[in-house]
């Protein structure tokens, strides 16, 4: 059934939780839906804006004028099983725990080191979530969109969906002209465990461990460093990591010889935000109700009644600092709603 909403109040459809209101909120719950949806008045009337579980979104107004536009799209279906691995097509509105859960309950491999991410099933294909040495990338098969001009499916083969750090052909090239209504993933079922990441390896028991185990570590480092959602409203990661060219690092290190990063390639490396906006002095540091999450400086948070202007003017701050004292142009993973 379509779900439609007017001056809908969507502090809890988004997980910064500000104040916000949308001119319409509306849901649909099957591909048919959709594309009746696409050739109504509404959305041919009004700009209109696909949302998932709102995890990566910061609402810069306190109005959206628009039509925000949820897949609620929940069957899962696994379209081929081998002893080996499986086909499963998941509905873009399930909540993209919620298929970890699934998958680790029945010893399917590949998503545990996603454990506990925010956010949905069709932002997770847009997005390339990725935590822990593993993206989202690497699991999926295929992702089956809507040409929102013409309301045709269209199946992107992995391949096509010219997937990089953080990054989708459908935030780039093809921004605004696909939506993604479910994805087939493929899982494994002797799985193989990513485990080379940070601290990871160090928080799992001696002796042989399970995917469950796995799930479990990368759920307990996540609620060290990450606000739980019922503590204080969020985005996880507001930046993006920056990759710097190789020569300007080995200038940096110079005068700060203790900054991480990680080999791109042969000529990049990738810095931690988090570890530039700490060494900032940001830590901690309000602007409004937004402030710098104290156990890390990633996350920015809605401290305390935050207002999208407070977490605007005090992400702009952050990034005006790191430029000034390292040069180095940190860029959000958020997406900014006007
Ligand atoms: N650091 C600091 N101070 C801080 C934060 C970090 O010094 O306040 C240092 C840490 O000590 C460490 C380095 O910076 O040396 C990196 O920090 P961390 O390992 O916590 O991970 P990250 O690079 O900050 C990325 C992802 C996370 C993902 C983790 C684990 C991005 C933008 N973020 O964070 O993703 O969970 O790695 O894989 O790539 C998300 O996207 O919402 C997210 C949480």
């Amino acid at each position: 059934m379509i779900r439609i909403e007017e001056n809908y109040f969507i502090k809890e459809l988004h997980t910064f939780r500000m104040p916000v209101y949308a001119r319409w909120f509306v849901e649909y719950e099957t591909v048919d839906e959709l594309v009746s949806l696409l050739r109504s008045e509404l959305l041919q009337q009004n700009r209109f804006l696909p949302i998932g579980g709102g995890s990566n979104l910061l609402f810069v107004n306190e109005h959206y004028n628009g039509v925000l536009l949820h897949s609620a799209i929940r069957e899962t279906k696994i379209l081929q099983e081998t002893d080996s691995e499986v086909l499963v097509r998941v509905g873009s509105g399930i909540v993209w725990d919620d298929f970890v859960t699934q998958c680790v309950a029945k010893g399917w491999g590949g998503a545990e080191n996603l454990s506990y991410i925010p956010g949905e099933v069709g932002a997770s294909a847009v997005q390339n979530i990725g935590a822990y040495g593993v993206e989202v990338k690497d699991i999926i098969h295929e992702v089956e969109t809507i040409e929102i001009a013409t309301g045709s499916p269209r199946i992107f083969q992995n391949s096509e969906c010219e997937y990089g750090y953080r990054s989708s052909i459908f935030k780039h090239a093809l921004k605004g002209k696909y939506i993604v209504t479910a994805v087939v993933y493929r899982l494994q079922k002797q799985p193989k465990l990513h485990l080379d990441y940070g601290n990871l390896r160090s928080s799992l028991p001696e002796g042989n461990f399970s995917i469950a185990d796995v799930r479990k570590a990368v759920i307990d480092i996540r609620r060290s460093k990450l606000p739980e959602p019922d503590e204080y409203g969020s985005a996880g990661s507001f930046f993006m990591n920056p990759v710097i060219p190789l020569a300007q690092y080995e200038k940096l290190k110079i005068s700060y010889p203790d900054m991480p990063h990680y080999v791109v390639d042969e000529t990049h490396v990738k810095v931690p935000a988090g570890w530039l906006i700490d060494r900032c002095g940001w830590k901690g540091k309000c602007h409004g109700g937004a402030a710098v999450y104290e156990k890390q400086c990633l996350v920015l948070i809605n401290k305390d009644n935050a207002l999208p202007a407070d977490v605007v003017a005090l992400a702009s701050q952050i990034r005006e600092s790191v430029r000034k004292t390292y040069g180095i142009e940190i860029n959000p993973e958020v997406n900014y709603i006007e």
